[in-house]
């Protein structure tokens, strides 16, 4: 198949699921159990069939694809990434490797390859944590990680939780552990995705062969002080939640760049209640998100957010506490599949550099305890997470070829 004709496939899908958000004209918005959600599903199933594989949705809303293999015993090889977005997001997050897993089974059936083992092709939902403040609720589901409990604890931010989403999308929340697969029947992992930050593109380099994931650590804070008049209460009188609360969010930038070593850590969503001009704020809610290679440095930073709040919320006379969102420790990926990779590059004459993933994936959760691996394409000038996110579709093409060739190493051994 020319590279042409499989640029030309992966840009009819990825053109088509752009219609699939809430946001039109500004960006993709596709959260987890919404419409646009089963819109992308619907299509996504639609084209696995096209392919030729048998398709299901999953207890957890993940679609999949099998493409069987002769040995039914043997643990699959599992392709994909997710279909979800965060709110005014771009169109390649995610949903390029969900489609590019089903552009890989397009290319195995027309090399005729006869695999040995399954190729699962996978999209994941929910991958982002954006509507409920969580993380990988679709790839974590088949690591047997969420269970009813989960899905009742973590509410979006109009106070539904991930239960009563589920059913209003159609899925049976009680039915999460069904998602579950034997961990023993995934043998390997496989992940393309963009970049989504300026390495390759300031480099022009085609293809970045990931070789680390960052750990990732997400609290919601919440800070309660007391609502007063704000002309009349003197300032050492009241018990305002956004003194103590900004005293500690202003210094947590501060401790990630004293690492010195890549170390983030970011406050994304603020909201002070009841948040009037003249009234003195009685709650403060807010999102810290600290990622690192070092897992030490997220705990040091955690560690040190908890410490302020005791000295500043006492300090203001209030109180807090903190909802731990989502823990998840670093990981490495394969060395032998990266190799496998390096050597496909070599052989097509693809530029690539080894480099490690700041943002966090599915391959983050599914890593922990899979040998897995990732690709990286290219985004223009490192933007993502924002409508102007964008990669040639030739780019995925290249990298869905790479993927093919690795795809077929693992399959027929
Ligand atoms: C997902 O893109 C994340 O890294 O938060
Ligand atoms: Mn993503
Ligand atoms: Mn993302």
């Amino acid at each position: 198949m020319a590279i042409e004709e499989i640029t030309g496939r992966i840009a009819k899908d990825l053109e088509s699921l752009k219609q699939f958000t809430a946001t039109p004209g500004d960006g993709c918005t596709r959260l987890p159990f919404t419409p646009e959600a089963r819109g992308a599903v619907n299509y996504l199933k639609k084209i696995m069939e096209e392919a030729g594989l048998e398709v299901r949705e999953d207890a957890a809303g993940n679609v999949i694809g099998v493409m069987r293999g002769t040995d039914p015993d043997a643990p699959c090889i599992m392709m994909g990434s997710h279909f979800d977005s965060v709110v005014n997001g771009g169109d390649f997050d995610g949903i390029a490797g969900a489609v590019c897993a089903i552009e890989v089974a397009r290319q195995l059936k027309e090399q005729g390859v006869t695999p040995k083992r399954d190729f699962v092709a996978v999209g994941f939902c929910d991958e982002e944590g954006m509507r409920f403040g969580t993380g990988y609720f679709g790839s974590g589901a088949m690591l047997g990680n969420r269970d009813v409990e989960y899905c009742k604890n973590f509410a979006d931010t109009n106070g539904v939780s991930i239960y009563d989403a589920m059913k209003e999308y159609g899925l049976d929340p009680e039915k999460i552990e069904d998602a579950k697969w034997d961990v023993e029947k995934i043998g390997r992992f496989l992940e393309l995705h963009i970049e989504q930050g300026p390495v390759l593109d300031a480099e022009n380099i085609e293809l970045g062969l990931v070789d680390c994931i960052v750990g990732i650590q997400r609290y919601m804070v919440t800070v309660h002080g007391r609502a007063d008049h704000a002309g009349t209460t003197p300032m050492d009188m009241r018990m305002d939640a956004v003194d103590a609360a900004t005293k500690v969010i202003s210094k947590i930038p501060d401790w990630a760049r004293e690492k010195a070593d890549g170390t983030v850590a970011t406050t994304g969503f603020i909201r002070t209640t009841p948040g009037g001009m003249n009234i003195v704020a009685e709650k403060v809610e807010f999102t810290v998100d600290i990622r690192s290679k070092n897992n030490d440095n997220i705990n040091d930073i955690a560690n040190r957010i908890r410490a302020a709040l005791d000295r500043e919320v006492k300090e203001m006379g209030g109180s807090y506490e903190i909802d731990t969102k989502l823990v998840i420790t670093p990981v490495w990926l394969s060395e032998e599949m990266l190799g496998i990779m390096e050597e496909s590059c070599k052989a097509r004459g693809y530029s690539y550099k080894k480099l490690p993933s700041g943002a966090g994936h599915d391959a983050l959760e599914i890593g922990q305890v899979i040998p897995t691996v990732m690709l990286f394409v290219p985004s223009k000038e490192g933007r993502s997470h924002c409508p102007v996110e964008f990669t040639k579709y030739s780019d995925f093409a290249k990298a869905s070829v790479v993927m093919t060739e690795l795809a077929k190493d693992l399959l027929t051994r």
